[in-house]
C-alpha cells in the first residue's frame, strides 16, 4: 500500500510516497481503506517540525515513520475477531489520534477510535475535512465559550476549516454571530447563518466596544489584549494558537469579569472525540452543519495540497483523495 511519509522536516517537498506492506487488524480493530484524508496547517506543522516541540513527539532529530494526516474518510475492508461496532463495509469518518496515520491506503483503527459511520450525502472527503473542523470547533463554541441562546458571538477567519463549523455551531446554539472574513467570503459565511460580516480588509472588529459575549479567533490572528474592550462584561475570547500572552494570562487572570482561553482540542481524550463525532452524525442529520469543501487533490499531487494549505487562503477544507 502506499503512505505519505517523509525522512526529513522541511517544506512540501520532503513529502514522498512509498509502497509498504498493508496492516493487518489485531482482534480489537478495524482495519479502513482510506479513501480521502484532510491536510491542515497542523499537517504543516509537523511536517515542518514547526514549533520545535513536535520533534518530542515526531522525532528530535528527523522524522520517525511519520505518516501525516489525522482525520480521514473511509471503508471498513476488515475487522478483527472481538469487533461489534463496526462490519466490513461500513462507510467512516473521523479523527485516527494523535498518532496520525491517515495519509496511507489503509490504516488499523481500535473499536473505540473517534470514527463513526458516515451519515447519506457526506462523501469521503467532506467526512474528512469536517472531522477536523469540527472536533476542533465544538470544544471551543460548546465547552470553552459556553455558548447560549442570545448570546452575541464573533467568530474571526470565519471561512478557514475550523471557522465554518464554529460559525453553525454558534448558531446551532442560538447565537447571533458576527464572521470576520474577506469580502470574497462574505456570501459563504452569510449562507452558513452569520448575521452580520465583518470585511477583514477594511474594518477593524476590535475597534468595537462591549459589543460581544464571546469572541472566537479561529486561526489565531488577533490577542485577548486588543479584543478586550471589545467583549462585554463577562465576555470570554478564545483563541486556536498559543502564544506568550494568552498563556500568561490563563495562569494569572489579570482581566476580571473579562477571560482569555486557548484550548487544545487535538489533545482531549479519545472518548470524549468519540461522542463529539457521534453527535456530529446528529447534526449533519438534522441540517444544523455542512462540510465546506474547497480543494481535493490526488495522492500524487499531496505537496501541492500542502502548499496551498500555506497560502492561508482556502475555502473550508482541503483533502487529498486517493483514488484521485
Ligand atoms: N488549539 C488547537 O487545538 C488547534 C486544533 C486545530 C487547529 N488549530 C489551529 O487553528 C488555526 C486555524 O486552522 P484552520 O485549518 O481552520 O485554518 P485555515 O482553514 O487554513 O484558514 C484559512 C482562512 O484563514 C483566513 N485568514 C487568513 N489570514 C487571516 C487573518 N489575518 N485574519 C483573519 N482571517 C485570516 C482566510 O480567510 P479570509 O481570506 O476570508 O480572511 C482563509 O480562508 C490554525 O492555526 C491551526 O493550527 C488549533
Amino acid at each position: 500500500m502506499r503512505i505519505v511519509t517523509q525522512s526529513r522536516y522541511g517544506g512540501p517537498d520532503v513529502l514522498e510516497i512509498r509502497e509498504v506492506p498493508r496492516p493487518a487488524p489485531k482482534e480489537n480493530e478495524i482495519l479502513v481503506r482510506v479513501e480521502a484524508f484532510s491536510v491542515t496547517l497542523a499537517d504543516c506543522a509537523f511536517r515542518k517540525a514547526d514549533p520545535f516541540i513536535i520533534r518530542f513527539f515526531g522525532g528530535l532529530l528527523r522524522p520517525k515513520n511519520l505518516v501525516l494526516g489525522d482525520d480521514i474518510g473511509g471503508v471498513v475492508e476488515a475487522v478483527g475477531s472481538t469487533i461489534t461496532r463496526f462490519a466490513v463495509g461500513d462507510m467512516i469518518f473521523g479523527s485516527v489520534g494523535s498518532g496520525l496515520g491517515g495519509g496511507a491506503d489503509y490504516v488499523c483503527l481500535a473499536e473505540d477510535a473517534a470514527v463513526v459511520r458516515r451519515p447519506a450525502g457526506l462523501d469521503a472527503g467532506q467526512g474528512a475535512g469536517l472531522s477536523y473542523g469540527y472536533l476542533t470547533a465544538m470544544p471551543f463554541i460548546r465547552d470553552e465559550g459556553l455558548v447560549k441562546p442570545g448570546d452575541r458571538v464573533l467568530i474571526n477567519g470565519a471561512a478557514s476549516s475550523v471557522g465554518v463549523v464554529a460559525l453553525q455551531l454558534a448558531r446551532h446554539f442560538g447565537a447571533e454571530v458576527t464572521a470576520v472574513c474577506s469580502a470574497r467570503h462574505a456570501e459563504l459565511v452569510r449562507a452558513l447563518g452569520a448575521d452580520q460580516v465583518i470585511d477583514r480588509t477594511s474594518a477593524d472588529f476590535t475597534a468595537a466596544r462591549d459589543a460581544y459575549d464571546v469572541i472566537f479567533d479561529a486561526v489565531g490572528k488577533s490577542s485577548f489584549g486588543r479584543c478586550k474592550a471589545a467583549l462585554r462584561t463577562g465576555g470570554i475570547y478564545l483563541t486556536t494558537v498559543p502564544s506568550v500572552a494568552i498563556f500568561w494570562h490563563m495562569l494569572t487572570k489579570r482581566a476580571p469579569g473579562k477571560r482569555g482561553r486557548l484550548a487544545t482540542t487535538g489533545l482531549r481524550p479519545v472518548s470524549a472525540k468519540l461522542k463529539d463525532m457521534q453527535e456530529l452524525v446528529a447534526l449533519l442529520e438534522a441540517g444544523a452543519v455542512r462540510a465546506v469543501t474547497d480543494r481535493r487533490f490526488p495522492l500524487a499531487e499531496v505537496a501541492e495540497a500542502h502548499r496551498y494549505v500555506e497560502t492561508e487562503r482556502k475555502t473550508g477544507d482541503v483533502v487529498v483523495e486517493m483514488a484521485g
